[in-house]
């Protein structure tokens, strides 16, 4: 079990408007339902930084909106290499955004890097995607993938000992 007070878990996609920030509102909607509000540190950022500062995506907003997270008040911004002292889960949306992460990574960096589809069961390997530049569909599909990965990322980090089962 890490020394620190509380779980750390960052999402990381290309632009931060649409997979991790959906993936950020998504976790902590479900932490908060399970009654571990506040025993996470849940953020989110880009490998790009073409969108900085702005809002997530309008389609990622309602379409995340129509079941019940709210996205609104989150700004995008980008991967800092102080990032791999404040996490402990950096979870990539696809093995783009996961090989920028590894080249920047630290050799000594204690945590787990890796794609977010792999902490599903069968999930090895697969990529979340970039819904950007495709239909609506794109977002509902990311939305289903980030709700399934969010379900077993809270059962690792309890597994794992970060939060204990029956102590929020
Ligand atoms: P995201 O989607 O990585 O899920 O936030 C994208 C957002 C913007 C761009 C690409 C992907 N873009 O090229 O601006």
């Amino acid at each position: 079990m890490p020394d620190r007070a509380r779980a750390a878990v960052l999402f990381v996609c290309l632009g931060n408007i649409c997979r991790s920030p959906t993936a950020q509102g998504v976790f902590e909607t479900l932490l908060e339902k399970s009654g571990y509000q506040g025993r996470v540190d849940v953020d989110s950022c880009g490998t790009g930084d073409w969108h900085v500062g702005k809002p997530p995506d309008p389609r990622s907003v309602s379409e995340a909106a129509a079941r019940g997270y709210e996205l609104g008040r989150l700004r995008a911004r980008q991967l800092h290499v102080s990032d791999f002292h404040r996490f402990d889960y950096i979870l990539a949306m696809d093995r783009a955004n996961l090989a920028t992460l590894r080249a920047l990574c630290p050799d000594d960096f204690p945590g787990h890097l890796g794609l977010l589809l792999d902490l599903l069961p069968g999930g090895g390997g697969r990529e979340v995607p970039d819904p950007y530049y495709g239909g609506s569909g794109g977002f509902a599909t990311v939305l289903d993938l980030v709700e399934a990965a969010s379900e077993a990322l809270l059962a690792e980090l309890q597994r794992r000992g970060f939060i204990a089962h029956g102590s929020a």
